[in-house]
């Protein structure tokens, strides 16, 4: 395969990674966008393969047995993984591109270090002892964080920030120390005599004990913008890697991944109302949020299915906010199903979507869509908002942190300005979950002690059932 061959499947590669974004951006065209991201990733496979074929035959065998095993532990995990589950396995998947930019950093540094290459002049040397030292530093980073990510994610790891002393000095000063090793770590010039080897190894260490802190630090309620940010890492480690392996596709893919990802953190910030800075920084600036999940709030009233049944047939609006719990319940069908009986009624039935219900960005799209819940009755929170107060009936499926007011009125609470669905202003609401317990960001939520809140507990899916089996 010629070099002139190779670079035209770069480009078409390249080319059907930016189409694959650009479906992927509305629910209408993901499908075409998951087909062009396949045919990109199947041509930059064979584009990067094959040409080894001619230049060493047992590479190639290595190579293909790596891939056998990768793609046999890639099916069974995308075969097993529950929706739910999707953030963990990404946060994971997150960690293997940090740890694959450590590892490819280690080894072109070995190559210099052994004089197996050696850069033409001590400028070039000069910039791929940069490259090297910082595709290792933002993977060391990216990997421990993707690793505290996925506990946090998944129940192993406390959800709350964590706060230790001193916590934004501590970070300075692995920033500043990561500095100082880098200018040593290139003074030295990567010769066998000298301390570079002392240099990476230092800053490897501080850059995972970093990536730890900075990612521990972040509340529950700010997960969302960390997976985002940490999908960003991994595309900035990627790239890191394709400059120190001159591959110009992984370059070009590691920047989209790294900028969409950074796009998405920041849309992410605005929509919970977040300082961007603040999040990549470990929390900066949260210190004073305290949790409160077992704070006394009063009493709350139950309502049965049966009753929430005859709420609905008096009902002539009415809105349904999901949250995780519907993902976790598997409930989207029998609310679907409630939704075409409601709407074959002449009720006027519409969905509100928090831009961070349930565990990772369009959670609550996705599952509606597979429902066959029309697209043009599902509203962004912006669009619904106001809406709340010429309300008759809410449904609260599932969500919690989405929907609590002290959000909005409670300084002190860790989801403090975050906006929320203010489904309080509705006539009545009823909120579907199994128990009084907080939601993901571990605060107690006074909507369900209002007095126009009633609790209707047990599973989602079974509560929605039962009221669908009433409406009959
Ligand atoms: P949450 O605040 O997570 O609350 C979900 C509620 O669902 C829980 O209070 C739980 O109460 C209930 N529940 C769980 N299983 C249930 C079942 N089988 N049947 C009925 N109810 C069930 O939900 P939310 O409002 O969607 O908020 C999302 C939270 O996750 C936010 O804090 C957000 O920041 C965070 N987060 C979001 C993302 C993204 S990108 N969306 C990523 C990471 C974290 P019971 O246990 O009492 O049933």
């Amino acid at each position: 395969m010629s070099e002139g061959l190779v670079t035209a499947a770069y480009i078409i590669a390249a080319i059907l990674f930016i189409l694959s974004l650009a479906g992927l951006s509305k629910q209408e065209t993901a499908r075409n966008g998951n087909k062009f991201g396949i045919i990109g990733m199947t041509i930059a496979l064979i584009a990067t393969i094959v040409p080894i074929v001619y230049i060493d035959i047992q590479s190639i065998i290595y190579i293909l047995i790596a891939m056998l095993i990768g793609s046999l532990i890639g099916v069974r995990l995308a075969l097993k993984v529950e929706m739910t589950e999707m953030p963990e396995l990404v946060a994971i998947l997150h960690s293997f591109v940090g740890l694959a930019a450590v590892l490819v950093g280690y080894n072109s540094f070995l190559n210099i270090f052994t004089g197996e290459h050696v850069p033409e002049t001590s400028t070039l040397l000069n910039i791929e002892l940069t490259e090297i030292f910082l595709g290792v530093f933002i993977g060391a980073i990216t990997f421990t964080g993707s690793v505290v990510a996925y506990g946090k994610l998944h129940g192993k790891i406390s959800s709350k920030a964590l706060t230790l002393p001193f916590k934004n000095g501590l970070n300075l000063l692995a920033v500043i120390g990561s500095i100082v090793l880098m200018v040593l770590f290139i003074m030295d010039g990567g010769s066998t005599g000298g301390n570079s080897m002392i240099y990476l190894a230092a800053m490897t260490a501080i850059a995972l004990i970093f990536g730890w802190h900075l990612v521990a630090s972040i509340g529950g309620a700010d997960m969302p913008v960390v997976i985002s940010m940490l999908n960003s890492y991994s595309g900035w480690a990627a790239a890191a890697a394709g400059f120190m392996l001159s591959n110009d596709l992984l370059i070009i893919t590691g920047a989209l991944v790294g900028s969409s990802g950074a796009i998405l953190s920041y849309i992410m910030c605005k929509a919970m109302n977040r300082s961007f800075v603040s999040v990549i920084l470990g929390g900066f600036g949260n210190e004073g949020a305290s949790a409160g999940a077992d704070e006394e709030m009063g009493e709350y009233r139950e309502m049965s299915a049966e009753d929430v049944a005859d709420l609905l047939k008096s009902s002539s609006s009415v809105i349904i906010t999901p949250g995780y719990g519907m993902a976790v319940a598997q409930a989207q069908y029998p609310v679907a199903e409630i939704t075409r009986k409601l709407r074959e009624k002449g009720v006027n039935v519409r969905f509100g979507i928090h831009p961070v219900a349930g565990r990772l960005p369009g959670h609550m799209n996705v599952l509606l869509a597979e429902a066959k819940v029309p697209y043009d009755i599902v509203l962004e929170m912006d669009e619904i908002n106001d809406d709340f107060s010429d309300t008759d009936t809410v449904l609260v499926i599932g969500a919690n942190d989405t929907v609590n007011p002290s959000a909005l009125d409670n300084p002190s609470s860790p989801i403090a300005g975050m906006p929320v669905l203010e489904v309080w202003k509705a006539q009545n609401v009823v909120v579907f979950k199994r128990s009084m317990n907080a939601g993901y960001a571990g605060v107690q939520n006074p909507l369900f002690f209002k007095d126009n809140s009633y609790m209707c507990f047990g599973d989602a899916k079974d509560s929605v059932q039962a009221i669908l089996n009433a409406l009959k």
